[in-house]
């Protein structure tokens, strides 16, 4: 059935080594989650102090995880966290990560970037590497326009923090081959996530249902209808949320947001997506949440 289908042709093209383009919040976290469970990883990246930074972060969090998967066993610990942590190579230099099986992109959220770098991979890759975004809001074909293996390319969203949550969305492209959307799809299994599909649509499928929730949320306080507080802890204690909206806007950041929801906008002209003059105005401020030390709270 289709079952042993999946599991002999995805054997064929099982991805063992990987490249992560980006070694920000995101990359680190999918770097970390590839080295975890066996992959070899380089990560790549146009500043070398954020790749240092993404290997310290690496470092602290896979002991988190040892921590958790080996209790107090420290020798079991310390070798995990080594063997994982050695698996991963660093450089600034794209050709270092070219020859691997697959290319995961986490870079800045702009189209002209992105299509530059994915034009760049498509020639220095082997003809089997497969592409990949973790765009939250572009469109996968609009990134992908200008590549010539459209067949080996899709989007692989990933959720922050990526080694906790553990959803991947795998977006389908129209030009995706079968073959490589299987791939993809044993590929997030492998690092430890539950795969959904979805078609390039503007926000996929996470994102286009927190917009409207986050929107409301922040119209809702602009109308003083209740306090931020009081709707954090609504949601939270009332439909189980992990954190409230505000809660979440700051962790995600302001500036990505608003980026997203524009995105969204533009695509859909769906009124709940239009801007919010609050998120702009804190947006203009530089209060963009955690990152900047004030969001709709403050932090130190
Ligand atoms: N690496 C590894 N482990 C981590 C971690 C990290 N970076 N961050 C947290 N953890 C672990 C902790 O060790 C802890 O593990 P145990 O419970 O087993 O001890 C667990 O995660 C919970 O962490 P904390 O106790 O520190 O804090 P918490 O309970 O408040 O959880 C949270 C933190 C996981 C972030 C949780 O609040 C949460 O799930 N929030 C919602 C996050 C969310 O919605 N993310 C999606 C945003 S949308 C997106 O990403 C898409 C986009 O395109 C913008
Ligand atoms: P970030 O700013 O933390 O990291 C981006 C990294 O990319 C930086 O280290 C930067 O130096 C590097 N970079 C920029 N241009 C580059 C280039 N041309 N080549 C190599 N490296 C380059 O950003 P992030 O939050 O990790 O987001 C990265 C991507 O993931 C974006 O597309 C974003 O939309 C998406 N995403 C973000 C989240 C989130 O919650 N932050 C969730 C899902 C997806």
């Amino acid at each position: 059935g289709f079952t042993r289908n999946f599991s002999s042709s995805s054997s064929l093209n099982a991805i063992k080594t990987i490249s992560v383009v980006g070694g920000g919040l995101m990359g680190s976290g999918i770097a970390q989650v590839a080295a975890q469970v066996g992959q070899n990883v380089t990560i790549i990246d146009v500043k070398p102090e954020l790749l240092e930074k993404a290997q310290k972060s690496i470092h602290s969090n896979l002991t988190r995880v040892g921590k958790k998967m080996y209790k107090d066993d420290a020798g079991k610990i310390d070798s995990f966290v080594k063997e994982s942590y050695d698996r991963i190579k660093v450089s600034t230099n794209l050709e270092d990560g070219a020859d691997v099986d697959l290319v995961v992109e986490a870079i800045v959220e702009k189209l002209d970037v992105k299509q530059q770098l994915f034009n760049k991979l498509d020639q220095l890759c082997p003809a089997h590497t497969i592409l990949a975004s973790n765009t939250s809001s572009i469109s996968i074909n609009e990134i992908g326009a200008g590549i010539k293996r459209k067949d080996r390319f899709g989007g692989l969203h990933f959720f922050n923090p990526v080694p906790v949550m553990r959803l991947l969305e795998v977006v389908k492209g129209d030009h995706i081959s079968e073959e490589t959307y299987k791939a993809m799809m044993e590929w997030g299994k492998s690092v430890g996530k539950t795969c959904i599909t979805c078609k390039d649509t503007p926000g996929f499928v996470v994102n286009r249902l927190l917009g409207p929730y986050s929107a409301e949320a922040i119209r809702m306080y602009e109308r003083g209808d209740a306090s931020k507080e009081d709707i954090d802890i609504g949601m939270k204690l009332g439909a189980g949320y992990p954190m409230g909206p505000f809660e979440l806007a700051d962790y995600t950041g302001l500036d990505t947001n608003k980026f997203a929801l524009q995105v969204m906008y533009e695509k859909t002209k769906n009124p709940v997506f239009a801007p919010i003059p609050l998120i702009d105005k804190m947006v203009a401020e530089g209060k963009l949440g955690i990152k900047s030390g004030e969001g709709f709270y403050k932090y130190n």
